[in-house]
């Protein structure tokens, strides 16, 4: 099975994005054959200023190498290394009608969120389907608010196949709608936007003063809670042993949790469950050229691959002569 998933290099990345995606994808490197990549081309339609988009791409892609992805094991590349996207992107672009563009809710949520509005970002799903299409990618996960865009990667797939003869491969969505969502620090989604985050590989100082601040609520260390109604309980369940948990969990109920307490055993969990790839971390940091090597190595891997599907396409529609 052949798996996709195209991640933004836009902030510091949180645990929120990693149990709610970058675990799944880093694991499906052993059980499948994974094409994952970094997209600076998208993210260049919100992030315009060149040092924090070269900066934001490079350590995207050494907090994914840190976490455990292996470029051995999965094609792993920046998506502008790969030019045929943008060739494919304009391809799709004659066969997409505007009305399908028109209707996506993401464009218009982000030009309500501030962002200039733009024909790059009107087209975004033009280039996430080229992404896709040019891999011949079976199954890319994704979260909910990316559903849209698949089904126009969907749509346009089938609209050159119709057109031109069977080419693409129509890929299929795959969205866990099981998925816990990480709450933030205040109880709501974790999200960049929000400023709610704990980020993956914050300093130790940092990340102290995030756990500390997890909001709880007023009743007194002896009455019973609902561990499930309680934030700080959902992220301790994260990362807790399960003989801890249960200990912990009679605690909220029977009463005598204290949410001090545990806010410091959390800080020690969450130091200890990322301590390896904290450390991995470092050492690519202070050697950026391997992580260059690495990403050039996958794009000319990826090139090869896209070449063919490419090739392929210039002859359907007619570029060639
Ligand atoms: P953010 O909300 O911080 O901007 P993104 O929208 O860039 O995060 O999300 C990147 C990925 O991480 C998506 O696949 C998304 O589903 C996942 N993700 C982000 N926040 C959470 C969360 N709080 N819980 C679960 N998954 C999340
Ligand atoms: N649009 C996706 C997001 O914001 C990122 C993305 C770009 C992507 N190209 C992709 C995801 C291809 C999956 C497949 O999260």
């Amino acid at each position: 099975m052949r798996i996709l998933s195209g991640i933004q290099p836009s902030g510091q990345l949180h645990i929120g994005n990693y149990f709610g995606m970058m675990r799944s994808m880093i694991a499906s490197q052993d059980s499948s054959e994974l094409y994952a990549f970094i997209v600076d081309l998208h993210a260049l339609t919100s992030v315009q200023d060149r040092e924090r988009l070269a900066r934001g791409t490079l350590e995207a892609a050494t907090d994914f190498l840190a976490l455990g992805l292996d470029p051995e094991r999965c094609l792993f590349w920046v998506q502008s290394d790969v030019p045929e996207v943008t060739e494919l992107a304009w391809i799709l672009s004659v066969l997409t009608p505007m009305g399908l563009l028109e209707r996506c809710h993401s464009y218009k949520d982000k030009v309500a969120r501030g962002v200039a509005s733009s024909h790059g970002l009107f087209s975004y799903p033009v280039l996430m389907a080229a992404d896709i299409l040019l891999y011949q990618a079976e199954r890319v996960p994704v979260g909910k608010d990316q559903k849209q865009h698949l089904e126009v990667a969907r749509d346009i797939a089938i609209k050159f196949n119709n057109t031109f003869g069977e080419t693409f491969v129509v890929p299929e969505p795959v969205i866990d709608d099981n998925l816990a969502t990480i709450p933030g620090l205040d109880g709501q989604k974790m999200s960049k936007s929000y400023g709610n985050t704990i980020p993956i590989f914050a300093s130790e100082k940092e990340l102290k003063k995030k756990v500390m601040a997890i909001v709880t609520d007023a009743t007194p260390v002896e009455a019973a809670k609902d561990p499930e109604k309680c934030n700080l309980f959902s992220l301790y369940k994260l990362f807790a042993p399960a003989d801890r948990l249960a200990e912990v969990h009679g605690l909220y109920v029977n009463g005598g949790a204290m949410y001090g307490k545990i806010k410091l055993e959390l800080l020690d969990l969450l130091q200890d469950y990322f301590r390896a790839a904290r450390e991995k971390r470092a050492r690519l940091l202070a050697a950026p050229d391997q992580v260059r090597e690495i990403l050039g190595q996958g794009a000319i891997k990826v090139r090869e691959k896209a070449s063919v599907t490419l090739d392929l396409v210039r002859d359907r529609v007619g570029l060639k002569y």
